[in-house]
């Protein structure tokens, strides 16, 4: 595997997931988890959740060397199951899981998202790029369309693009998979 992508939407197949699988049509090497087929509960400062799947699939995305986070927008925001997460990243921030928090260093983390309106809300990129930032990986940008029934030509033309773009993160030199 050299993609991992994280669906996070109310449903398995809805807009988002639909420009996310065009996106993945282009990379064979890609894997897609979606969150709703995980239990992840919510961060606990007690780490009360440490037996549920979150830690399984952070050691995923190490073997991955792009990360796709795919979400709808929900309310101006990430959807609640993709902040639910971002929240547990946080597990990897101290011991004894930081070891796998440092590895996501150098992987390219890209996002996925569809919304009613033409354009995203100004407040949703940020927690995907800042993230990015914080973990020390490279960020490689959003996909945004607005949502619909069918992909147009258009909406399947720039999922061929974006495609290419996270091609290109496999390949960077010292990225680590
Ligand atoms: C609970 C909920 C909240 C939504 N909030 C917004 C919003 O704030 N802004 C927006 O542009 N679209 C909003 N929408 C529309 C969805 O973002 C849009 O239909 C999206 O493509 C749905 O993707 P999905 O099929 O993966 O859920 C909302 C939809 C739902 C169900």
């Amino acid at each position: 595997m050299t993609t991992l992508a994280i669906l996070g939407s109310s449903r398995a197949d809805g807009e988002t997931a639909r420009l996310l699988n065009a996106v993945l049509s282009h990379l064979p090497h890609a894997e897609m988890i979606d969150l709703n087929a995980l239990q992840i509960g919510p961060y606990s400062y007690s780490h009360a959740n440490a037996d549920d799947d979150f830690l399984p699939l952070a050691r995923a995305m190490l073997k991955a060397k792009a990360i796709v986070l795919a979400s709808p927008v929900y309310w101006y925001a990430m959807s609640a199951q993709m902040k639910i997460f971002f929240d547990r990243l946080t597990d990897l921030t101290d011991p004894p899981y930081k070891t796998i928090g440092k590895q996501l260093m150098g992987k390219t983390l890209f996002t996925v998202a569809t919304g009613g309106s033409p354009q995203a809300p100004e407040c949703f990129l940020p927690p995907f790029e800042d993230t990015a930032g914080y973990f020390n990986m490279r960020w490689g940008g959003m996909l945004y369309r607005r949502g619909a029934d069918s992909l147009t030509e258009q909406d399947l033309a720039e999922a061929k693009a974006f495609a290419d773009e996270i091609k290109a993160a496999q390949t960077v030199i010292g990225a680590v998979a």
